[in-house]
């Protein structure tokens, strides 16, 4: 395990719900943080509230369903603080529709931001961690990446993508050493997504999201000797390594 003191994270969606306790519990590690967001009176309220309590973080509000804000959103972070130790990418979108109901641009969008991006990012940290000779990508999967729901016609397909990329990266990270996972929560969590799409019943169940930060503070310091290829349980993952 790499000690995470003064290493650099690239985290999506940290504005809200489960990336914004995966920025705070990075922040408590000491890591520098590029955080990435399209809600930026949000993202740049996080910034503030880190950078008080010591934290040096870039605020970085962009629209990840778009190629070429994505990318110069990487490079940004890239030229700040170097070679990252982990790109997290949390950020999501589900707006449930079914087949009759979507059009094409909103299938996109939410297709781009889960998948295009997992795939820019992931592209913009490979020679970085290969130089390093060490790295951890995450992409925070769901449920919906191994089974169908109804009226997730952008989401589900997006979600199953970023498992495929996973396994693929996995395995062509392998000799560079650079360990990639997915990781789904495994337990329901209280966010703004959540607030959106749970039934009642399941809001009775949610837990506060800061409860699965320590699986993202464990999944930080590891490479491809530790654990790769895998698709993670974020619940059971923090039980198994509570932040010391
Ligand atoms: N909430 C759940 O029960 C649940 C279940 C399974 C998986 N997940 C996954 O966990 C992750 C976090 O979910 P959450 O519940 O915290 O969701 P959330 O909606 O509360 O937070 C997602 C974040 O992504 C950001 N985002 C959305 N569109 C963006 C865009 N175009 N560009 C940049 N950022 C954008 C949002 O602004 C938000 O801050 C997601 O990947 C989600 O798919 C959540």
């Amino acid at each position: 395990m790499v000690a995470l003191n003064g290493t650099f994270a690239i985290l999506t969606g940290a504005a809200q719900g489960l990336g914004l306790a995966i920025a705070r519990a990075y922040a408590a590690q000491g890591m520098k943080l590029a955080l990435m967001d399209v809600q930026a009176d949000k993202l740049n309220a996080l910034a503030d509230e880190l950078r008080a309590g010591g934290t040096d973080c870039l605020p970085i509000p962009v629209d990840l369903a778009n190629a070429d804000a994505t990318q110069a959103a990487v490079d940004q972070a890239l030229a700040a603080y170097g070679k990252p130790r982990v790109l997290v990418h949390n950020a999501a979108l589900l707006k449930e529709r079914s087949m009759l109901e979507v059009t094409f641009p909103q299938w996109q969008t939410e297709v781009n931001i889960i998948l295009q991006a997992a795939f820019l990012l992931a592209k913009a940290v490979w020679q970085p961690m290969i130089a390093a000779d060490s790295g951890s990508i995450v992409f925070v999967s769901s449920g919906s990446g191994i089974k169908g729901f109804v009226k997730e016609v952008a989401y589900c397909p997006a979600k199953h993508g970023q498992e495929g990329l996973m396994k693929v990266l996995a395995m062509e990270g392998q000799p560079f050493n650079i360990a990639v996972n997915t990781i789904t929560p495994g337990a329901p969590i209280n966010t703004p997504m959540s607030a959106e799409n749970y039934t009642e019943e399941l809001k009775q169940k949610w837990v506060d999201p800061a409860l699965l930060a320590p699986a993202f503070v464990y999944l930080a310091g590891i490479d491809a000797h530790d654990v790769t290829g895998e698709r993670l349980n974020a619940w059971e993952l923090s039980q198994q390594h509570p932040i010391a």
